[in-house]
C-alpha cells in the first residue's frame, strides 16, 4: 500500500490533507481545501510560491532559479508545484510575500 503523508497549513484555518508519495501537490490543493493559490502549475510564473518545512527533495536547477529571483532571502522558499511529496511537510505563507 502506497505512504500516505501529512500536508499540513499552520497558522491558516485549513485542516490537514494526506496525500500519497509522490502526488503533484498541484492536484490535490485546491482553493477550497489550502490557502495555496496556483497559476501554470508548472513552474514558471511563482504564484505558488510558500514557505516548506519538511524532509523531501531540494529544488531542481529550474525551480531553485525561481526561487533565487523570488525569494532569494527564504532557505525554505518552494514553489508549490514543484513538490516531491516524500515526508510530512508543513505549507506556510511567505511573509511579506502575500499583500
Ligand atoms: S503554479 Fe506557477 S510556479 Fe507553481
Amino acid at each position: 500500500m502506497a505512504e500516505l503523508y501529512k500536508i499540513s497549513f499552520p497558522g491558516s484555518k485549513f485542516v490537514p490533507i494526506t496525500s500519497e508519495c509522490h502526488q503533484s501537490l498541484s492536484e490535490h490543493l485546491t482553493i477550497q481545501n489550502s490557502p495555496v493559490l496556483f497559476g501554470c502549475r508548472t513552474g514558471i510564473c511563482g504564484t505558488c510560491l510558500v514557505e516548506v518545512i519538511g524532509d523531501i527533495p531540494p529544488p531542481q536547477p529550474e525551480e531553485q532559479e525561481m526561487l533565487e529571483t523570488l525569494a532569494a532571502n527564504h532557505p525554505h522558499a518552494r514553489l508549490a508545484c514543484q513538490l516531491d511529496i516524500t515526508d510530512n511537510i508543513e505549507i506556510r505563507r511567505l511573509e511579506g510575500e502575500f499583500g
